[in-house]
């Protein structure tokens, strides 16, 4: 099994809901979901399962990764600490297609208590469809790399 359409999803406790709703969206459409928990509804670290599911997505394992917790801000900024990540939080359809066109992003995330399921999967989708530029974004990319050696 490659990489190219095996997407890991990972979440707090506040993103489980809607993280379910996504894997059965994405599945639905071909992907292989690669979804790492949690399961149980206890409150849980947000950062150990940014971290997760970031190295899945570093080592190749995964092609990309959607992560949430209730904000998508925390669990984004723990997965974007992980060298070669680029994850970017969206509310919005728009910021999901420029992550991928602009910044090659390789991680989305989704703040479950900010977005409703119906515009969260529009976002999954429009972030899984966009192909990035290149050209003068893969110089500005590759900076983004510099700063992590
Ligand atoms: C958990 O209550 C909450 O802090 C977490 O889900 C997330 O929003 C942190 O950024």
């Amino acid at each position: 099994m490659t990489a190219r359409n095996r997407i890991v999803l990972s979440s707090d406790h506040a993103g489980i809901q809607l993280r379910r709703a996504i894997g059965a969206h994405i599945a639905e459409h071909g992907s292989v979901v690669v979804d790492i928990g949690p399961t149980t509804p206890e409150s849980t670290h947000y950062p150990k399962h940014g971290e997760a599911a970031a190295r899945l997505v570093a080592s190749g394992d995964c092609r990309f990764g959607i992560i949430l917790c209730g904000t998508g801000q925390g669990i984004m900024m723990a997965a974007n600490k992980v060298r070669g990540i680029r994850c970017g939080v969206c509310v919005d359809t728009f910021s999901a297609r420029m992550i991928r066109q602009h910044n090659n992003a390789n991680m989305l995330s989704i703040g479950a208590r900010v977005v409703g399921e119906g515009l969260a999967l529009d976002i999954v989708d429009a972030f899984l469809t966009t192909q990035f530029e290149g050209g003068r974004h893969a110089t500005r990319v590759d900076m983004i790399g510099a700063l992590e050696r």
